[in-house]
């Protein structure tokens, strides 16, 4: 069974990459012989879709494929045909961060065609979990609809890899280690590291569940 795990913020160690690895626990807590791959996106080095169109070309040898030979052109054939995908994305200006978007549109763009109807090219389907922290607390989140641009996405992701994409979200995430050094006088430190102390071990528990649940539903399959 391949996984592949991508921590999709350029922070070693941080929100993104807690609630991910949280995620590779719950899958080895079911199936320890799992095959698992996890990818930090900023030791890699690519650009998002070039609009070439190769991969739409009747005929083409890249049909289907990214033809881009950069530092993501494995990673998308081994996403193409693994068993199930997490990516771990910090939400910036409202939506999933830049680099992680160059990620996906190559990923979803190469493998769907302009056909009438239009139609995707992955051979088998790819069960994803978007993981997704961010500053921004769960109630203005809620009130705001403010993740409806990663509704969208995962409309998208789901079409393109034949699943339904879950999702385990971190809200009013710690940014810093102190908070004194940075002009932050906006935020409440107390309040975030309490919010932090008390919430963060919940998602990260959300994380690793829904790790556990996704191996326990391809091993049913
Ligand atoms: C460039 C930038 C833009 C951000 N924009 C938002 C935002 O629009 N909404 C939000 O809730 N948090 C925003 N944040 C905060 C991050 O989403 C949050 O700190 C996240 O947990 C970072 O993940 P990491 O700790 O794994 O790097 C932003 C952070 C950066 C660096």
């Amino acid at each position: 069974m391949k996984i592949i795990a991508i921590n999709g913020s350029p922070r070693k160690g941080w929100n993104c990459d807690k609630l991910l690895h949280s995620w590779v626990e719950g899958i080895k807590s079911v199936y320890q012989e799992a095959d698992i791959e996890i990818v930090n996106l900023y030791d890699l080095t690519f650009t998002g879709c070039r609009s070439c169109f190769a991969c739409k070309l009747k005929g083409g040898r890249f049909f289907g494929t990214c033809p881009i030979n950069d530092g993501i052109h494995d990673l998308l054939a081994d996403i193409r045909h693994a068993n199930a995908v997490a990516i771990a994305a910090p939400i910036y200006f409202g939506d999933i961060n830049a680099y992680t978007k160059c990620l996906l549109e190559r990923m979803i763009f190469s493998v769907m065609t302009y056909g009438n109807p239009p139609r995707n090219m992955i051979e088998n389907p790819v069960a994803f979990t978007m993981l997704y922290t961010m500053n921004a607390p769960e109630d203005y989140v809620v009130d705001h609809n403010y993740l409806s641009r990663c509704d969208e996405m995962e409309t998208t992701i789901g079409w393109a890899y034949k699943c339904n994409v879950e999702r385990v979200t971190a809200y009013n995430t710690y940014q810093f280690t102190d908070y004194s050094k940075y002009e932050s006088e906006y935020f409440d430190e107390a309040d975030k590291r309490h919010y932090r102390d008390t919430h963060f071990s919940l998602d990260l528990k959300a994380a690793f569940d829904n790790g556990a649940n996704c191996v326990r539903k391809l091993l049913k399959a």
